[in-house]
């Protein structure tokens, strides 16, 4: 069967716009047909429906959060989807330990999604070691799994 796979990023200055090219290296290896786009082109509710695995990227804002206009709404609006869904996380930031993926990624376990792998960070432009990182989220993530218990 199809993997459809959505990887969905808010980038302001395309720093995690290349983490998430990266993503979608790995996502196609795995076999997975994807979406790329950032979070302000689609509709959570098309995304929450049609997609199985969901792989959403986004750098830090505010102080050690998501970006509060566009990402924010996006994923209140995506949660009541994401029982079993197969999910990835990832973002630039600029001097953070990662506190932002850490929150985000609780707050979507506990909407119900599943992590076969941790958030991938990056500081600033994601250098080799990083979009490999990314390349590696995209292959785990779609390599997993559905349980459609
Ligand atoms: C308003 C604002 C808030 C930011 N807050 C944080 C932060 O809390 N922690 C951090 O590590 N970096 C922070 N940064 C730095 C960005 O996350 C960093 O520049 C990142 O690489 C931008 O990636 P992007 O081009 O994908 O948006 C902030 C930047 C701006 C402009």
């Amino acid at each position: 069967m199809e993997k459809k796979v959505a990887i969905i990023y808010f980038s302001a200055t395309g720093n995690t716009e290349a983490m998430a090219e990266a993503v979608a290296i790995g996502a196609k290896k795995a076999g997975g047909k994807v979406l790329l786009a950032p979070v302000a082109d689609v509709d959570p509710n098309v995304i929450g429906k049609e997609y199985d695995y969901i792989l959403l990227g986004c750098s830090a804002w505010g102080i050690e959060i998501i970006e509060e206009e566009q990402m924010r709404p996006f994923c209140e609006k995506l949660k009541p989807y994401l029982k079993g869904k197969i999910m990835g996380i990832f973002g630039s930031c600029g001097w953070s330990r990662g506190a932002w993926l850490n929150s985000w990624y609780n707050e979507l376990h506990f909407a119900g999604a599943l992590f076969p792998a941790p958030p991938v960070l990056a500081y600033g432009y994601p250098d080799e070691e990083g979009q490999i990182n990314c390349e590696n989220l995209g292959n785990m993530v779609v390599s997993a799994a559905i349980s459609h218990e």
